[in-house]
């Protein structure tokens, strides 16, 4: 009921948006890939829904690289000793826009503690990038209504504001390349 493997990330580490999430569960732990369990379905589904690949358009990876010993939540020790690598994760794939699925996701990379209904919706500024912090797919397994403000239905607007977001920054610099192609300075 523990780790058998690193897991390391899936998606594409082109992608111009990272997203975070906690820690491998067993799923994730036997195919050696995150989120491909029950929530690794509601992600992409969603991701779908507001047009973004999950193979092409994103790199997925979580703040913990191993599976925590019967699920639990992983600590603040473990916590620190995979900062490294996802730091790493972040520099290597320098993504425009990340989002953090889930609370520890968001304490780890921002340190903010408040809960995740406070925080998720509202951008953050960190490190020269876009920051959206979103309910954790699981959360939403386990309140799967889609009525107007439920959980699904705002992590849905929250995935639609990143998407927009993306494409504002694409168009931004594409016109950077164009005015550099026209000698205009940037
Ligand atoms: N939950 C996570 O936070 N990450 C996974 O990879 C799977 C479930």
């Amino acid at each position: 009921q523990s780790s058998s493997k690193v897991v390391v990330s899936r998606g594409n580490p082109l992608a111009r948006l990272m997203i975070i999430g906690e820690a491998p569960g067993a799923s994730e732990d036997a195919l050696g890939k995150p989120f491909v369990g029950r929530s690794g379905k509601i992600l992409d589904s969603l991701l779908q829904d507001v047009g973004i690949d999950p193979c092409k358009d994103v790199f997925i990876c979580n703040a913990l690289k191993c599976r925590p010993p019967n699920n639990r939540r992983p600590t603040k020790r473990e916590l620190v000793s995979s900062l490294p690598w996802l730091k790493q994760q972040i520099k290597l794939v320098d993504p425009w826009v990340i989002a953090l699925a889930g609370s520890t996701a968001v304490d780890v990379v921002l340190g903010l503690k408040d809960r995740i209904s406070i925080l998720r919706g509202v951008w953050q500024f960190w490190e020269g990038r876009m920051v959206m912090p979103l309910f954790h797919p699981s959360y939403l397994l386990r309140n799967p209504s889609k009525v107007e403000g439920s959980p699904f239905f705002l992590t849905l607007g929250d995935l639609l504001e990143v998407q927009n977001r993306l494409k504002g920054l694409q168009e931004a610099d594409t016109m950077k390349i164009s005015n550099v192609d026209m000698g205009f300075k940037s």
